[in-house]
């Protein structure tokens, strides 16, 4: 459980209000330090599933389980003090019945302290997303590309091209009318983004949807350049800090073999007191 009271955290019933006003920013965060770099800057802090692909270096999100979202989740809300905080339900944890998903989203609630959970897919969850919500249980709906149906949807596709627009917009409506506070619209064309942005009475966060939906969201490793394997064309790099990581393991590294780490002001002496840190 969160150590930390975040007692100005946004709502989901605030985050809602939120529809076309100033655009909300929403990055993902996985573990402590990340949070408390993020929380700042973010009205949403997404404990995202991406994390089984950038921290544990699965193939996709399909592996990730309850176990890891929610040691991900208490770390985060650990470093949280004004973000709310949003953790992912994982594949498997609430396709089964409404009932399976609210002891899981139950479940995340109770050992992270998270304020909502997200869960993937349109009208097929409608049902789903009625039953969580009507039981004091906030939902982050998440459409268009949805990375744990790859298998189904045939690898990472833009979602909603030509005559498929309509059911992208569907499921839209389908989560909107269900009772999500928010939805998650992921590699759709710019111009359905910006109908469903217009359809839909709740806030639409883009990722590769486009410029006009009511908030955006990245996963923090691409945008810090950490996570390198691949690049979405969505994912814009704000900074290149794997490339800063590696020139500064190489420096150690040569230092280390150079015996010039550690240097004099490294190591300690018999008598002089140590410094406190
Ligand atoms: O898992 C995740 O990080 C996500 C975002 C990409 C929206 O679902």
């Amino acid at each position: 459980m969160s150590a930390t009271a975040r007692i100005t955290a946004p709502t989901p019933s605030e985050i809602r209000a939120r529809k076309g006003g100033t655009p909300l920013v929403c990055l993902t965060a996985y573990t402590t330090p990340i949070a408390q770099l993020v929380d700042p800057h973010c009205d949403i802090v997404l404990v995202g599933d991406s994390l089984g692909m950038v921290l544990h270096g699965l193939p996709s999100t399909l592996g990730v389980t309850m176990e890891m979202m929610s040691l991900h989740g208490a770390a985060v809300a650990r470093g949280l003090k004004q973000a709310m905080m949003v953790v992912d339900m994982p594949f498997a944890s609430y396709e089964e019945s409404p009932e399976q998903a609210f002891g899981n989203a139950a479940r995340l609630m109770r050992e992270t302290g998270c304020a909502a959970v997200k869960l993937e897919g349109g009208v097929e969850m409608a049902e789903t997303i009625r039953f969580l919500t009507a039981r004091s249980i906030p939902v982050m709906a998440h459409i268009g590309l949805t990375p744990q149906a790859i298998n189904t949807l045939g690898g990472y596709k833009v979602q909603g091209r030509g005559e498929d627009a309509a059911r992208v917009l569907a499921d839209a409506k389908a989560v909107a009318e269900a009772g999500a506070f928010s939805v998650v619209l992921e590699k759709v064309p710019a111009a359905l983004g910006d109908e469903i942005t217009a359809a839909i009475d709740i806030p639409t966060i883009g990722i590769g949807a486009s410029a006009g939906c009511d908030g955006q969201i990245l996963v923090v490793d691409d945008m810090l350049g950490l996570f390198t394997a691949f690049k979405p064309k969505f994912a814009k790099r704000y900074a290149e800090l794997g490339k800063s990581a590696d020139a500064a393991i190489a420096a150690y590294a040569a230092e280390v073999r150079a015996r010039a780490f550690p240097a004099p002001e490294h190591v300690f002496g018999d008598a002089a007191p140590e410094p406190k840190k």
